[in-house]
């Protein structure tokens, strides 16, 4: 175990083992880190708030959470939860395994997040938000909850379902469904429910055909989506797996194999 002299560990905190804090970082009381995770410097890690409810943080093994970011009570990661710098994760978020924050990024909390879902830069989720496993949300995109700002009455979140991808700068509003594998184009404002499986873009969102019409550039004119057919860096390889055998696999030339 590194706890930096410089690190603030609340006793009431459970490390588990080869767990690394680093200078100027605040883990609070009855935070629960698992083992292998490195904290690095000038995080809050378990930031009391009345909101979580008494609830404690757990944060999942082999993790790693990039200097000055925050994640309040209350929430509960998987392994290998990843961020940039700077990301910040608020009560009441539920995250299966692989969870990546971005830079900046902010998660408002009362969300719950499926497996291997990676967020980008500057990515902003708010509270009541429900999203499935392996979806994308790309650089700077804004999913929203309030239909009538400001409000407290009738927020409700969007929904992400499995293998959804919401490209740079696209904006979704309140209680938008994004069905499965389907592309949210950048700079788009979807307003509507989007159904699974197709391209969405413009301003405001319009299905644009079945994703597999689009191509990926350098690789013979083969469908970009669904893209586990052509990418799995990072992945684990039984997630891999299961994408082959769901989807198939593009040899490296590009042609299905
Ligand atoms: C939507 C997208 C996937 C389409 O890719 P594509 O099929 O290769 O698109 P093309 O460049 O062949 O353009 C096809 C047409 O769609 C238009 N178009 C492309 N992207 C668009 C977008 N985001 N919104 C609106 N129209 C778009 C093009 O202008 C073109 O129209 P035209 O035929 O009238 O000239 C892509 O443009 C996109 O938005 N990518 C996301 C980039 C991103 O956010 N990356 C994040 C990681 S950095």
């Amino acid at each position: 175990m590194k706890i930096s002299k410089l690190a603030q560990v609340s006793p009431r905190a459970r490390l588990g083992e080869n767990v690394s804090i680093g200078p100027y970082t605040i883990v609070h009381d009855d935070v629960e880190i698992d083992d292998g995770t490195t904290i690095e410097s000038h995080c809050v890690i378990g930031c009391p708030t009345e909101l979580a409810d008494g609830k404690s943080l757990k944060i999942g093994s082999n993790s790693l959470i990039r200097s000055h970011s925050v994640f309040y009570a209350g929430s509960s990661f998987g392994s290998g939860l990843r961020t940039g710098n700077r990301a910040t994760v608020r009560e009441k978020t539920v995250a299966g395994d692989g969870f990546q924050v971005g830079a900046n990024a902010e998660f408002q909390g009362h969300t719950t997040i499926g497996r291997h879902v990676r967020s980008q830069s500057g990515v902003f989720v708010p509270q009541g938000t429900q999203i499935g496993s392996f979806v994308w949300l790309l650089p700077h995109c804004v999913l929203t909850n309030d239909p009538h700002p400001p409000s407290d009455v009738a927020t409700v979140g969007p929904i992400l379902e499995d293998f959804a991808v919401v490209c740079a700068m696209a904006c979704i509003l309140p209680g938008v469904r994004i069905g499965y594998g389907s592309v949210v184009a950048a700079k788009c404002l979807v307003t509507r429910d989007v159904p699974a499986g197709v391209i969405v873009a413009g301003v405001p969102a319009r299905v644009r055909g079945p994703v597999e019409e689009v191509r990926l550039r350098g690789r013979n004119g083969m469908p970009a989506y669904p893209w586990p057919r052509h990418f799995h860096r990072g992945y684990p390889p039984d997630v891999v797996e299961t994408w082959i055998r769901r989807f198939g696999e593009a040899d490296k030339e590009g042609s299905p194999t």
